[in-house]
């Protein structure tokens, strides 16, 4: 049957018009997002290495890469087999110059057709099915290994603390693990708990993305062979400053997990040229957000600052950790991260210099 309702307007010659300049705007952006002239500014971290779920080295994101494969490769199945099939009709029946006006024979109800479309599709999700629940159950553990090394980890807006209850370590935004291997097996299971809000921890190369939410305890774990730096982020909004709640976690193999261990388990050296540093932070308010082992910071909004130079960002990797950063940083926070919860202390240029000499020397 064909439509009474008039046609007002050429509406291919308009959509067209129309649809060209979005198109190359789009384009545009693209490219200039990619070559790196938009926002590069705001990225003041050299990436290591992109971080690519399509790479893991760890035992939980191989299963769920495998897990991807899968499905990807069903769904593309699918996909070249219907778009194939169409192309083909669309090509095959298309109308000829010649061909009579009037519709083809009208086929109604086809038990063998209606039959296979039916269980074909069922078979696949049942297949889809059963290989996530595999996966699921094989990733999911509720409980640590024998001999993994716990982690609490502890999500707030916007930064991550970590706590090593087996060695007393309490640190922030950069986790180290050791490498576990078939001969010394030593798999990294994680607690997840928030302080605040709902984040979710996701490393896309060491395991899956897990929520940390309040009042809860997730789980995760990590067990992987390959040493080097793994980056992940918050991958749920939680606020203002949600983009730069960004993970670094430092793969190590043995020897150097156990320095690392030694070097955050020693006291911060007491360096006596920066003594009026020191008497000025444990004089401001720095001491109730701030931990600070050795001295009476204590504060738990803020991440603890106890070997703060052992890291390599500042304010959860929005800004690399060097003396420089350091100053603008306590001078100003928001300068790096708008939004930021650290307040703008007040401090004279005098006063910054003598929190920063004395911070530099927390290695
Ligand atoms: Cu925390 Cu997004």
């Amino acid at each position: 049957m064909t439509s009474d309702i008039p046609r007002t307007r050429p509406r291919g010659r308009i959509a067209r018009a129309s649809i060209c300049p979005f198109a190359v705007a789009c384009v545009l952006v693209l490219v200039a997002g990619s070559a790196g002239w938009v926002g590069a500014e705001e990225s003041p971290i050299e990436f290591d290495q992109v971080s690519s779920m399509f790479e893991p080295v760890s035992v939980p994101a191989e299963k769920i890469h495998e897990l991807a494969e899968l499905v990807l490769a069903i769904c593309a199945g699918i996909f070249v087999t219907v778009a194939g099939l169409l192309v083909y009709v669309v090509l095959r029946f298309r109308a000829k110059p010649g061909d009579e006006k009037r519709e083809p024979p009208q086929v109604y109800g086809s038990n063998n057709l209606e039959a296979a479309w039916t269980i074909i599709p069922i078979i696949i999700v049942v297949v889809l099915f059963l290989a996530t629940a595999r996966t699921i159950n094989e990733v999911e553990r509720k409980e640590p290994m024998e001999g993994a090394l716990e982690v609490t980890v502890v999500g707030h807006r916007w930064w991550w603390e970590f706590e090593y209850p087996e060695y007393g370590i309490l640190t922030a935004n950069e986790l180290h693990i050791p490498v576990s291997t078939a001969e010394a097996p030593r798999p990294t299971f994680l607690w997840l708990e928030s302080q605040d809000v709902v984040h979710s921890f996701w490393i896309p190369r060491l395991a899956g993305k897990t929520d940390v939410v309040p009042n809860r305890r997730n789980t995760l774990w990590i067990d992987t062979s390959v040493p080097g730096t793994y980056l992940g982020q918050c991958a749920e909004y939680c606020g203002t400053q949600h983009a730069h709640m960004l993970l670094r976690v430092y793969v190590h193999t043995p020897e150097e997990f156990e320095a690392w261990v030694k070097a955050q388990q020693a006291p911060d050296v007491i360096d006596p040229s920066v003594q009026e540093g020191r008497e000025l932070f444990q004089r401001t308010a720095c001491i109730n957000c701030h931990t600070l082992d050795g001295t009476v910071a204590d504060g738990t909004y803020g991440p603890t600052l106890s070997h703060l130079m052992s890291r390599k960002t500042i304010g959860a990797g929005a800004a690399e950790n060097n003396e420089e950063n350091l100053r603008k940083w306590v001078q100003n926070p928001a300068i790096f991260k708008p939004g930021v919860r650290m307040p703008d202390m007040k401090l004279t240029s005098e006063e910054v210099d003598q929190i920063v000499a004395y911070l530099t020397t927390l290695q």
